[in-house]
């Protein structure tokens, strides 16, 4: 067992619905444990400049509904430098606070493995991000959130869709992944889905929309920011190849990160929260925490950021066979 006394978290990059049940797990069970729990505000920048304040039981309370988060979240180029990381450490020193709780995505676990590698420092990670795209968790916090914005979204825009005849691509987000766009096209009943992970072969989507025209007024077809050429040159694209079409583009954005967080990702925040100050006082360092199978699992920084290049198969022959 570690002598931990004085923990922090703090949370960074893009926020995500659910950071707030996260930050609330993580100080409630730190002072379930006797430990004395500082939150540091805007991230990694907080932690260079010294904005630490502390936080008790109160100070997390009526949190767990809200979106965003009360720590707010920066991506800091300080904390790329050495002479930012040096800085942090010593502010850490200063409030005497002997370990860490990191809420993000990879550029968070990026930054807290260097810093572990220099200082010797024990930091968790919670698995913050809207984007799913980290390995050790079958989702992440927020991820569930923002799907269901999307699906509400897309729902919305089939019905003017349908009623005026028209075709609609809906740029989601994703910047290097696609499992926003596949999981949401899926519920949505999406015609297509195009996905930074699988090249496009504009060919096969044309064939497709042809063949199925005599069957469908609206059409959707999703496509994940991060994919090769983005929303709009996709609706000129079909607009180019089917000049009879009505093409409309919806770039859905940052709404997608907004928003009170569903069940699943309260549960999952809260979960992880408690597994992440257990497992420091256990003396665990460098791992992030996630669920896999419904079970808390710790899984190294390095091991999580392996972006997930492999699409499950399943899910993109789905979008093909329903789109009939
Ligand atoms: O990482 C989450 C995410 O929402 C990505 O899907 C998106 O590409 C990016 O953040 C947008 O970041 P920003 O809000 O800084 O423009």
């Amino acid at each position: 067992m570690s002598k931990i006394k004085n923990i922090a978290v703090l949370t960074s990059g893009g926020d995500a619905p659910g950071m707030n049940a996260a930050i609330r797990a993580v100080v409630r069970t730190g002072i379930y444990y006797n430990l004395n729990v500082f939150g540091i505000r805007r991230g990694y920048d907080g932690m260079v400049s010294g904005d630490i304040i502390s936080m008790d039981a109160k100070s997390v309370a009526n949190i767990i509904q809200r979106g965003g988060t009360i720590l707010k979240t920066a991506r800091s180029d300080e904390f790329r430098t050495i002479e930012g990381r040096q800085k942090a450490y010593e502010n850490l020193r200063k409030h005497e606070i002997d370990a860490l709780v990191v809420i993000g995505g990879d550029g968070t676990f990026t930054g807290a493995s260097k810093f572990i590698e220099e200082f010797d420092f024990p930091v968790m990670g919670l698995p913050g991000t809207i984007d799913n795209d980290l390995l050790g968790t079958d989702f992440t916090i927020g991820y569930d959130t923002a799907i269901n914005t999307v699906v509400d979204a897309v729902d919305k825009i089939r019905d003017t869709a349908e009623s005026h005849d028209r075709l609609f691509v809906i740029e989601v987000m994703g910047r290097d992944s696609g499992l926003i766009a596949l999981r949401s096209g899926i519920s949505t009943g999406a015609e297509a889905v195009l996905i930074p992970e699988i090249k496009v072969d504009y060919d096969a989507i044309m064939t497709r929309l042809d063949k199925t025209r005599k069957n469908k007024a609206s059409r959707i077809i999703i496509v994940a920011e991060g994919d090769q050429e983005g929303g709009m040159v996709v609706a000129d694209k079909i607009k180019e190849s089917f000049p009879s079409y009505d093409v409309r583009l919806s770039i859905l954005g940052h709404i997608q990160r907004g928003g009170s967080p569903t069940c699943m990702d309260r549960v999952l925040a809260s979960r992880v929260g408690v597994g992440a100050v257990e497992g420091l006082i256990e003396g665990r360092r460098g791992e992030m925490v996630g669920l896999i199978h419904g079970e808390v699992k710790y899984t190294p920084f390095s091991k999580a950021i392996k972006h997930i290049d492999k699409i499950d198969d399943n899910l993109t022959r789905i979008v093909e066979i329903l789109s009939l």
